[in-house]
Parts: structure tokens; C-alpha cells; sequence
């Protein structure tokens, strides 16, 4: 039912899969959406706006100014009547001018104009889609807060096998529909998340780590900020990306950086995640010259303990300010997750174990058991991080508020 009365602008681009945009139109139509279609001068030489105004039952936007009257189109309005946009198929030039807000035509001025969440579904073949110039324009999008949705694999306008199908029309609603369909139950929540592992440096070259991938904290970030929260996500080092754009990301090295990051901002917050392999020692020292071998020699290196942040918050936190750690354990795993929450005063530990195949570190599925304050326990499954996400923030959020 999300769709329904929902105002969609697509863009239609010249690429072979613009003869999907018909199918798309329908769909959405049939969904209950009003779909204003503009599409760009290359778009109208693969598909007719007279096949696509009889599917969206509105006159098809394409220059500045009906030629007939001189009747100007406003992208401004455009952009304020719109809920969402969505550019299918997208070519590798659109995309580009849209990483570069080179305004040349009617869709690229509407889409700097938008106000309204922005999907992308790029189309072209596969040289052109791995080209560097390409991935660094998604790239670009993508950290402007465009959901890119990725093209399929398989065989290609070109008779090539590869990357660069425009997904299908129905897969794109199905991602729209999903989109639209989240609950926005933490609007306006400020949530604090540390992610990834801590690297700590013994010389200018070395350094003490953890296997931490960050997947887990990217997950709960995503999963925050697309039910309305802003998100600040201090991380260690990865080489993970984001694609919200609520979420503020603060890249630290170590635990020291962490912890002062993680301080400062927390009063402000209305809950911290504290989902980071923090390391727990740092060595006492480091040189600023690289440690040479010397043969047949040991060398040691004293370590020192880092602050915890975790404990730290617990510490100075408010009770309106909900806070969830993580653990990870060998033995005893309950009982030790349940005296860490006492010790660190989290309201939740979220217990990964390392004896479950396909959970914990690096993988993209985890099976977590939530431990609250109260004395609940939740167990759940083996799923994907973004689903443990949800679990988390579902279990967490609702006990917490229903608890004020
Ligand atoms: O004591 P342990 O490291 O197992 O505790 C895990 C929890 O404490 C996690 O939520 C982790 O992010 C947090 N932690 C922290 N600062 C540290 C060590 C752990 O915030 N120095």
C-alpha cells in the first residue's frame, strides 16, 4: 500500500533498457502512485514520450519549455511536489552529471532541485559500468545520499555477458516499496554507534588490531538512520561505505581517538550502540622509527590499557540516554554478557558467539542473543547483519520506550 498516492518523477535516459521505463510506469501506476515522467533528449530516441504519457496519464517532461506555447517547466515545483525519484534506466553520462550537478537538461535540473529521496538504476554495458570514472560517480552519489540500485549480471544489449543490466522493473518497486514501508519510529533520535576494530600503533608501519570488518556497526547505522534517526558513527579503520544521508561519520584510528570522539559527542545523544572491538591494550610505547630485526634477538612489547568507553559512558549517562553494548565470549556466555551490562550499566548486551558457524567477525551474518537489564532474554536465529539490525533496534527501542 506504500506507493499508494505517492508522487514519483521518473527519469528516463538513452539507454537500450529505457524500453523497461514502460513497464515501470505501469507498475507504479498500478501501485496507486501519480508518476510525472521526465526524460532526457538521448531517452526520447530509445523509447516515445507518447507511448509513456498514455501509460502515466500525464504529459511527458523533456526541455526547459513546451515548444508549442512556451510554457516553462518548472523543475523547482518538480521538486517540491515529488516523495521520491527515481532515474531508470540511468547511463553512465547521467550519472555522472548528476555526481557533478551539470545541470545541461530538464532531469539533471529536477534532480538538483529534489527535496525527495532519489533511487538510481544504472544501465550500460559492462566495461562501461566497471570503468573507474563510472564507480567513482556511484561512488559520489552514493555518499550524497542516492540509493544507487545495483544492476544485475547477465547478458547485455551488447550480446556481452556481465554487470550492467538495469535491475527489473519489478525488483526496483519491490526496493522503492521497501524503502517507503520502513517505520520512522526513531525521527529525530540522535544515536551515537562505534564500529569496526581499533588499530594500535607499535611503530610508524605496525600496528595491534582485530579482525573487526565494522559490518555489524554499518548495519545498525543503515538500519537507524532509514527509520528517521541521525546517526553519528564514530568507526576504526574499514573499508566499508555508507549510502544515508543521515548518518555523520567520524573515521579514528585508535581507542584513545575513539574515546575522545565518543565522549564528547555523548551527551547530546539520546542512546549509544557501542557495537566496536575496541582494543583492550595499546603498547606503553611506540617509536617513530620502524623496529629493526635484530637476528636471534626477542623484543617485547609492554602493554598498557586503553580507556573503556563503554564503561566510561555507562558512567556519565543519563537515565533518558539508552545504551547497548556488545559481547563476545568464549565461556560461560550469558553469565558473563549479564555481568558485563551490570558492570559497563548498559540497558542491553547483544551476545555474539564465536562457538555459532557463519557469526561474529567478518562475515555477513551474525546470531545474536539480546540480554536486557530486566532480565529478558531474546535469541534469535542466523541472519544477515541488516536483520540483526532490525531485531536489535526493534527489541531495544520498543522495550526502552514502552518502559519511560
Ligand atoms: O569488555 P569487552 O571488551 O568484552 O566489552 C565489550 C563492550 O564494551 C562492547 O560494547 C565494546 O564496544 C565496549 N568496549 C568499549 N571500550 C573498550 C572496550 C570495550 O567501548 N575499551
Amino acid at each position: 500500500m506504500s506507493l499508494k498516492g505517492k508522487h514519483i518523477v521518473l527519469g528516463i535516459t538513452g539507454s537500450i533498457a529505457a524500453y523497461k521505463s514502460a513497464t515501470l510506469t505501469r507498475l507504479l501506476i498500478k501501485k496507486g502512485a501519480e508518476v510525472q515522467i521526465v526524460i532526457t533528449p538521448a531517452g526520447k530516441e530509445f523509447i516515445t514520450p507518447v507511448t509513456l504519457s498514455a501509460l502515466s496519464g500525464k504529459p511527458v517532461i523533456s526541455e526547459f519549455f513546451a515548444s508549442g506555447d512556451g510554457t516553462w517547466h518548472s523543475h523547482v515545483e518538480l521538486g517540491l511536489w515529488a516523495d521520491l525519484m527515481i532515474v531508470a534506466p540511468a547511463t553512465a553520462s547521467t550519472i555522472g552529471k548528476m555526481a557533478n550537478g551539470i545541470a545541461d537538461n530538464m532531469l539533471i535540473t529536477t534532480y538538483l532541485s529534489m527535496k525527495a529521496p532519489v533511487f538510481v538504476a544504472p544501465a550500460m554495458d559492462l566495461d562501461m559500468y566497471r570503468h573507474i570514472s563510472t564507480q567513482r560517480n556511484i561512488g559520489m552519489l552514493r555518499n550524497d545520499g542516492v540509493h544507487i540500485i545495483d544492476p544485475g549480471e547477465g547478458e547485455l544489449a551488447s550480446h556481452l555477458e556481465g554487470k550492467g543490466r538495469m535491475e527489473e522493473p519489478e525488483k526496483i518497486v519491490a526496493v522503492v516499496e521497501q524503502f517507503l514501508d520502513s517505520p520512522n519510529d526513531l525521527t529525530k533520535k540522535k544515536i551515537l554507534i562505534t564500529a569496526g576494530p581499533t588499530y594500535e600503533r607499535i611503530d610508524p608501519v605496525r600496528f595491534i588490531g582485530n579482525f573487526s570488518s565494522g559490518k555489524m556497526g554499518f548495519a545498525l547505522a543503515e538500519e537507524c538512520a532509514s527509520r528517521g534517526a541521525e546517526v553519528l558513527l564514530i568507526t576504526g579503520p574499514t573499508a566499508l561505505s555508507l549510502s544515508h544521508p543521515n548518518i555523520r561519520r567520524v573515521d579514528v584510528e585508535s581507542a584513545r581517538e575513539m574515546y575522545d570522539a565518543a565522549i564528547k559527542t555523548f551527551p547530546e545523544m539520546d542512546a549509544a550502540i557501542l557495537s566496536a572491538a575496541v582494543a583492550d591494550y595499546r603498547p606503553a610505547q611506540w617509536t617513530d622509527e620502524k623496529i629493526k630485526r635484530r637476528e636471534g634477538e626477542e623484543i617485547t612489547i609492554t602493554l598498557t590499557p586503553n580507556p573503556d568507553i563503554a564503561a566510561s559512558l555507562g558512567k556519565i549517562r543519563k537515565p533518558h540516554q539508552l545504551i547497548i553494548g556488545f559481547a563476545l565470549e568464549t565461556s560461560n556466555e550469558e553469565s558473563n554478557a549479564g555481568r558485563k551490562m551490570e558492570k559497563k550499566n548498559f540497558d542491553f548486551i547483544v551476545l555474539n558467539s564465536l562457538q555459532d558457524k557463519g557469526a561474529g567477525f567478518g562475515y555477513d551474518t551474525n546470531k545474536v542473543t539480546i540480554l536486557s537489564r530486566k532480565g529478558e532474554k531474546h535469541s534469535f536465529e542466523l541472519k544477515t547483519k541488516k536483520e540483526v539490525a532490525k531485531d536489535i533496534i526493534d527489541t531495544a527501542f520498543t522495550t526502552f520506550e514502552n518502559s519511560k
